[in-house]
């Protein structure tokens, strides 16, 4: 009798392991992609909406997008635009909300079946709503969000600014098992970028990006950032044996 209760625990457990949602693989693979008329693997100066536009429908695995948000220069007006620390920033090529979501609808229209792409966003982006307004007309759903604790004081006139948000979209079908496969990744991320690192005023989190790099994609897929800034994305694809197709409207 004894036995027999452990080969029905045995049973269980494949069952469950065959119910789980978990997988450490991925079955999804990147079709080939043929491009012309892009640099791969280095930084390059366009529009990011023409390099998408070049791009073949339904053949990326993984796009990172940080735009230059309009709306937060609004909100935030701590009145040194222009001045001194907040002069790099309000110098940079800014996005009102309707290019933002132009971007996200051709960056859904490039996705692959079940490809992610991976949103930076503030924290007004998040609780104004407008995250919704972003989106608005996409297939796109939220399946995860990533909060980046940067170890570093920002401003704010009350609280003050600690952390960045990386909102995690993915087309449909929406799924992890075959699709995710790295199951360590925590979603406070503590990463301090170091001053030598520091070549663009929002530069973001090279080896959180790695990671998540890893767990959508394998070796050899093409990780797209079509709005730059200092490449770090470039910069994760490199740490793990990726490719890169990026650029910034402004010069490197
Ligand atoms: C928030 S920054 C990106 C920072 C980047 N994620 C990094 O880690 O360094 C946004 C960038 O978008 C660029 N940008 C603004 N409009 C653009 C456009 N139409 N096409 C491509 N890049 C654009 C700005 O020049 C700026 O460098």
């Amino acid at each position: 009798m004894g036995k027999q209760i452990r080969v029905d625990k045995h049973v269980a457990a494949i069952a469950h392991k065959r119910r789980t949602v978990f997988s450490h693989h991925r079955e999804a693979t990147q079709p080939l992609l043929t491009v012309s008329g892009i640099k791969v693997d280095e930084p390059q100066q366009m529009d990011g909406l023409k390099l998408l536009a070049k791009l073949p429908n339904n053949s990326l695995p993984l796009v990172f997008f940080d735009p230059q948000y309009r709306s937060i220069l609004d909100k935030q007006a701590y009145g040194n635009e222009g001045k001194l620390r907040g002069k790099k920033r309000s110098e940079l090529p800014q996005m009102s909300d309707a290019l933002i979501a132009k971007f996200i609808a051709v960056i859904e229209k490039d996705l692959m079946s079940s490809g992610h792409l991976m949103l930076w966003v503030d924290k007004y982006i998040m609780v104004s709503g407008r995250i919704q307004e972003l989106l608005a007309g996409s297939r796109l759903q939220i399946v995860d969000m990533i909060t980046w604790d940067k170890q570093r004081m920002g401003m704010g006139y009350r609280t003050r600014r600690h952390s960045e948000y990386l909102v995690i979209l993915q087309k449909p079908p929406v799924r992890a098992k075959g699709v995710w496969k790295l199951h360590d990744i925590p979603d406070v991320w503590p990463e301090k970028i170091e001053n030598g690192d520091r070549n663009h005023t929002h530069v973001k989190p090279f080896k959180l990006q790695a990671r998540l790099i890893e767990a959508v994609t394998n070796p050899g897929d093409v990780v797209v950032d079509p709005a730059a800034g200092g490449y770090s994305v470039l910069k994760s694809t490199r740490s793990v044996n990726r490719h890169f197709i990026g650029c910034d409207i402004l010069e490197v």
